[in-house]
């Protein structure tokens, strides 16, 4: 490893997710050194293009998609490929061999990135995996509040109704916003807040909005209910709840700046980690307010209580919370190397650099006449998502016209579509212009 790459991995705290990196998979470890690191405040435009090479992505369109699913850069592949040749020639003894330690140095890796334990971080396959455990892992009662917005995606409802079928808590959802244009973060922090009940145990939200790309200031609302759960007993406090994905990967942020007690994201869209991870991060008081819904096959204890005929000892953890089973290890395995990726490019680097694309993508889209814009302008109210309507096209209509014209953007699942652009770390400012071009030849 040369001086500046010891540097920059010692400085951005890689230093253990890089002899991860070399100890997991041999050849992975020279992959970890081929990435080029961005050496200036965003990095040059030949260091992105570096950046750019580690994707095997089909140069004959520009995509931005990074909010659907995650193209692996080499450092992923190789390590996929590696435990894959491992697991192919000898799936017992590698098993054996590799399990416990890749997991555990996976979750270690999640830890660090995010700022926490490695013992507080659940392995999952994806964001939906993780908001289901946490939303039906809650011990609730019929006495209790769910509160969420109807805003909020999918995912979120659909986990809320069946907890709500299961357990009789009740779930309420506010109305965020009549409009987005012009929200503030303060209008938010206090319709969330003024909205907290005595009843209100959960509070269920989304840190980026994929219909509109409106970003939550989570910190302000963690401090309002922080003032609120002061007055409350301990069993009574609210647990704060978000689904993380499309800020994770984007944002220069660890759990305490976040202040929520859980963040459930899947690791296959900004993180460009292996398809099919996803990650539960928690606090002791979100761990200690749910219960496991499959069984755990890393965590100790709960063997050891099967062995015994008792009830698993100690709180509830990570560990615990982690789905057992057998599935595709060579991707959970290759996570270490995604938090790899992005740490050694930097944290704060990948933040400003996704910013700077969505700056430029917006400014342009709110000059033009035919183009409604909903993201907001603010880095503060907005990360990587770029949401709009074209006058005159339906959204999956505009779509298939940009795609038409080789470029990928998607069409928001939600009962009111928009058309969103994505741009992230594989773009560069001349293909956000490309695009703004074709977006201005669909005027009517
Ligand atoms: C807000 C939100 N949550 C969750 C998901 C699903 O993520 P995953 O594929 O990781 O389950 C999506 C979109 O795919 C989303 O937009």
């Amino acid at each position: 490893m040369t001086l500046a790459r010891r540097e920059l991995f010692t400085r951005t705290g890689l230093a253990l997710a890089a002899g991860a990196i070399a100890s997991s998979a041999g050849s992975t470890g020279a992959a970890a050194q081929s990435i080029a690191a961005p050496s200036s405040a965003q990095g040059s435009s030949d260091d992105w293009n570096a950046v750019r090479a580690q994707f095997a992505l089909s140069d004959d369109f520009i995509h931005m998609s990074a909010m659907l699913i995650s193209s692996h850069p080499r450092l992923i592949r190789e390590a996929i490929d590696e435990h894959r040749r491992g697991m192919d020639a000898n799936p017992v003894t590698y098993l054996h061999l590799n399990n416990h330690r890749l997991q555990e140095t996976a979750r270690t890796a999640a830890g660090q990135y995010l700022g926490v334990n490695g013992s507080d971080i659940a392995l999952t396959d994806s964001t939906t995996m993780g908001v289901a455990l946490v939303y039906n892992g809650l011990r609730l009662t019929p006495d209790h509040e769910i509160l969420t917005t109807e805003q909020d995606f999918y995912v979120t409802h659909e986990a809320l109704r069946l907890a709500s079928k299961r357990t009789g808590v009740k779930v309420r959802k506010i109305s965020l916003y009549q409009q987005i244009n012009g929200i503030t973060e303060g209008q938010i922090v206090d319709r969330i807040s003024q909205s907290i009940t005595p009843a209100t145990r959960v509070l269920a939200l989304t840190w980026v909005h994929s219909s509109n790309g409106l970003k939550h200031p989570l910190r302000r609302i963690a401090d309002a209910q922080d003032r609120i759960n002061a007055d409350r007993d301990e069993a009574d406090r609210v647990i704060f709840c978000v689904d993380g994905v499309h800020g994770f990967g984007i944002e220069d942020v660890v759990m305490a700046d976040l202040g929520c007690d859980f963040l459930m994201a899947g690791c296959h869209k900004w993180l460009f980690g292996p398809r099919g991870t996803g990650i539960v991060a928690g606090t002791k008081r979100g761990w200690d307010a749910v219960l496991p819904t499959i069984p755990s096959f890393i965590d100790g204890g709960t063997w050891e209580a099967w062995f015994t005929g008792s009830e698993p000892a100690g709180p509830n953890t990570g560990s615990r919370m982690t789905p057992g089973g057998y599935k595709a290890f060579e991707h959970q395995w290759a996570l270490t190397q995604a938090f790899g990726f992005h740490q050694s490019i930097g944290k704060a680097r990948l933040a400003a650099r996704t910013h700077e694309l969505a700056r430029q993508l917006k400014e342009e889209l709110a000059r033009m006449s035919h183009v409604a814009l909903y993201t907001p302008h603010s880095d503060r109210l907005s990360a990587g998502i770029v949401s709009f309507d074209v006058q005159g096209l339906a959204p999956s209509a505009a779509v298939t016209r940009l795609r038409e014209r080789r470029i990928i953007a998607s069409v928001a699942p939600y009962a009111v579509p928009h058309v969103r652009l994505a741009p992230c770390l594989v773009n560069t400012p001349r293909e956000v212009e490309a695009v703004l071009q074709q977006i201005r030849g669909l005027a009517a």
